[in-house]
């Protein structure tokens, strides 16, 4: 092995590290110089590299990265673009790790990285195949969480326990250690939505997996905000349906359909205010159809294909093909509706069955030609 002394106080290694520690980051630049330091103090004379996985970050995280790796810091940034998603980004990090050790860990330094060498250690000396950071078991605290964070994450513990089967004390820590073989081995079972990657892991697996918890505390954030809010629990509840569900329906399916009523919502809305402004049916009609296929438009922007969102002129060129799309979906749904009439001869059916049609039509060609994934 050749190693190098640079000015920063790193080792330069040319073999793969003890341990690869994957971050996630999105709008850290400010946590990032003191995450490398903490971490670089926390290692000591173990060997590692850190990978983060930056979305892109308007805030220039990328750069200080970057500035990093140029004074000899073991950091290195996968960029993505026109991409969003703390799971997808952490098993992408987790991929590119050059060391079969990883340890996950989030760039805001809310997690305790002096607990890297231990967790390290369990990995290397017993044979756990993860090591969970808990802030339920000794040693472990939620710090100064305030009392409605700390009901939110009792609920989803509490749904993540009986829904999910997992048996862990803290299944939503973002915060862990685990062999990359394991991580790979569920690779094509794992859902990657939103942010509860451990679970995501601990329920793909094909095996119950030895686990091993160590405590820790969760800190205050001091820069940067964080980026839980109400999607990402629209994601968990997407996550615990595709668990659930065994994948065989998407959860954006699920998502696209559940605004499409509320979209029918607005619809009848519109309508009834529109007729009782004097206005005739077929304008009112043609109002509220607009919209409804606004309003779908929006919120499918914002939340199902959050990941993949549109923004300045290519919102309003998707909005025309979204226009376009769901026109032709209501041609399929009135065909279908009228040839199920005519086979079936019952209306329910033939109503379900067109919604259906347009459906499943407008997820499809919307997912392929507005929003590509
Ligand atoms: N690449 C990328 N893309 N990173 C992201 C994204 C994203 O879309 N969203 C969030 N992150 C990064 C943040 O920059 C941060 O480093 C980390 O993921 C956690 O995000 P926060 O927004 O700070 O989350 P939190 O502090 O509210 O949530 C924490 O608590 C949960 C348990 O209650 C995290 O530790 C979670 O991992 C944990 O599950
Ligand atoms: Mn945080």
């Amino acid at each position: 092995m050749i190693q190098r002394q640079k000015p920063f106080g790193f080792t330069v290694q040319h073999a793969a590290p003890a341990l690869s520690i994957v971050a996630p980051a999105y709008n850290e630049r400010e946590n990032i110089r003191p995450l490398v330091h903490a971490i670089a103090h926390a290692m000591g004379e173990m060997t590692w590299e850190l990978i983060i996985v930056d979305d892109d970050s308007p805030d220039g995280t990328a750069r200080e990265i970057a500035a990093l790796a140029g004074e000899g810091a073991p950091v290195r940034c996968i960029r993505r673009v026109g991409r969003r998603g703390l799971a997808s980004a952490v098993v992408e990090g987790v991929l590119a790790a050059t060391s079969e050790l990883i340890a996950v860990i989030d760039a805001d330094l809310q997690h305790d990285e002096t607990r890297l060498p231990v967790m390290l250690d369990l990995l290397k000396t017993t044979d756990v195949d993860l090591v969970i950071g808990s802030r339920h078991v000794a040693g472990g605290g939620v710090g100064e969480w305030n009392q409605h964070r700390q009901r939110m994450s009792r609920v989803a513990t509490w749904i993540a326990h009986r829904l999910a089967g997992v048996r862990v004390s803290d299944p939503m820590s973002g915060f862990f250690a685990v062999r990359q073989s394991v991580v790979e081995a569920t690779i094509y079972d794992l859902s990657q939505q939103g942010y509860k990657i451990l679970l995501d892991i601990l329920t793909a697996s094909q095996r119950p997996l030895k686990v091993a918890e160590v405590g820790y505390v969760f800190r205050e954030r001091h820069a940067g905000t964080s980026k839980l809010d109400v999607v990402v629990l629209i994601e968990y509840a997407f996550l615990l349906i595709d668990k659930l569900t065994r994948g065989l329906i998407p959860p954006r399916f699920v998502l696209f359909c559940a605004i499409g009523g509320l979209g029918l919502m607005c619809h009848i809305a519109v309508l009834d205010v529109a007729i009782g402004q004097g206005v005739s049916f077929l304008r009112a009609q043609g109002i509220a159809t607009l919209c409804a296929m606004a309003f779908n438009y929006v919120l499918n922007n914002a939340i199902t294909y959050r990941s993949a969102r549109l923004k300045g002129v290519r919102f309003v060129l998707g909005y025309l093909v979204f226009s376009a799309v769901c026109s032709l979906g209501a041609l399929a749904n009135i065909s279908v509706a009228n040839l199920t009439l005519n086979e079936m001869g019952s209306w329910p059916l033939a109503g379900i069955a067109g919604a259906l049609m347009s459906s499943v039509f407008n997820f499809g060609v919307a997912t392929h030609f507005v929003w590509r994934p």
